[in-house]
């Protein structure tokens, strides 16, 4: 079993990864003592396959435990979820002694975690995530929340688990789609921080694909402990955390330019594409760096560019508008080498229209 600690003083928790950790769950619990009862919260699809395990696992351990879904997907992740989900922790009179767990992808941990640092002002959670993206990023970090019609993300919270448990063989069921969205991100971790990771997802790619489960558990721990060190220096996105974001200024652009017909990781791989092209432009990043990254992202069957039917005038609007940039001015993670970044709002308009021509 590997463990990493997210090191965050009274709110630090330990992640632990390792094939068949749902079913170990219960035993832990029982030990770490989270809650006097648990309440575990998964989407219809995560409740289908992985539901009985977990609570055969707690139950198996004598805690007191039962299940609440909602429908899958990203058009659950609004208040009225929350406000439903809340409604029936009361009816069965959960009180701040009883503990959350998420057991799902980034909807359902990010639904989960807004629930428990908002019902009776905060109760514990655990987050158990079953997609690589939530294994990868959304259950480590403490952000939480959901959407509003006017964005993503916009009404929320930073609350941390007390523990994270990451069992690689859920993603034996996930769909390939998911499984990339998954690995842009994974990506990202390589050039934001990790020349070595970077290489090792080059060498590794046909293993990582064909869902070798001793690589991917690798991968997992890799990603999470850099996001455990990124986490530590700035819990609350003053500063170093931004880095996190590299692909996703331009991404989010192309996201929201396709209607959300592109898949997030999708776009965030032609977003890293992109951004990389306009540091080799600054003079920031060397040319062959920024052909290493693309032929990586491709190799790995993500899109590189940003596809002709897009409305650029849209894309650039939006980056005016995205809840990150400051005064109309987006900020962009610029890659200065594979392994590390810099941040800037600092980029020409006309910079901009270059990229997106293509
Ligand atoms: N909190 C954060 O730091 C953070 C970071 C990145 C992304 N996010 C959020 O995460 C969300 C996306 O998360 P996601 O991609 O995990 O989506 P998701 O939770 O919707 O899961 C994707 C689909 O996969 C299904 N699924 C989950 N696990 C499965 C498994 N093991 N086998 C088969 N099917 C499975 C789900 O039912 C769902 O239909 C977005 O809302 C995004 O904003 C949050």
């Amino acid at each position: 079993m590997r463990q990493i600690q997210v090191g965050l003083a009274q709110r630090a928790y330990p992640i632990f990864i390792t094939a068949g950790l749902l079913h170990e769950v219960g035993r832990d619990l029982k030990e770490r003592a989270v809650g006097k009862r648990y309440i575990v919260i998964a989407d219809d699809r995560v409740a289908a396959l992985y539901g009985e395990a977990l609570l055969a696992s707690l139950h198996g351990s004598g805690l007191d435990a039962q299940l609440l879904e909602f429908p899958n997907g990203e058009g659950s992740k609004h208040l009225a979820t929350v406000t439903d989900l809340a409604r029936r922790l009361a009816q069965l009179n959960v009180d701040r002694k009883d503990a959350l767990i998420a057991l799902g992808g980034g909807v359902t941990g990010d639904i989960t975690g807004f629930l428990a640092a908002i019902y009776m002002r905060g109760i514990p959670f655990v987050q158990v995530p079953t997609t690589l993206l939530a294994q990868v990023d959304s259950s480590v970090g403490g952000k939480t929340g959901v959407d509003i019609p006017e964005g993503k993300n916009l009404v929320g919270s930073f609350y941390q688990p007390q523990a994270v448990f990451i069992d690689s063989t859920v993603l034996h069921s996930l769909p390939d789609a998911e499984l990339l969205n998954g690995l842009a991100e994974v990506i990202k971790y390589g050039v934001i921080y990790d020349r070595d990771f970077f290489d090792f997802l080059a060498r590794n790619r046909v293993a990582i694909l064909e869902r070798d489960l001793s690589v991917i558990e690798e991968v997992i721990a890799s990603c999470c402990t850099i996001k455990a060190k990124v986490v530590e220096a700035d819990e609350r996105e003053a500063d170093l955390r931004r880095i996190l974001n590299f692909g996703h200024t331009i991404g989010h652009a192309v996201e929201a330019a396709s209607d959300f017909t592109l898949a997030h990781g999708s776009a965030v791989a032609i977003g890293m594409v992109a951004v990389s092209e306009i540091a080799v432009a600054k003079g920031l990043f060397a040319a062959e760096e920024a052909d290493r990254l693309r032929e990586l992202i491709d190799a790995y069957g993500l899109p590189v560019a940003i596809p002709a039917g897009l409305d650029r005038q849209r894309m650039k609007e939006y980056l005016k508008t995205d809840k990150k940039s400051v005064g109309g001015r987006p900020f962009y993670v610029l890659p200065t080498s594979i392994g590390t970044v810099t941040i800037s709002d600092d980029v020409a308009e006309e910079l901009v229209d270059r990229v997106f021509a293509g």
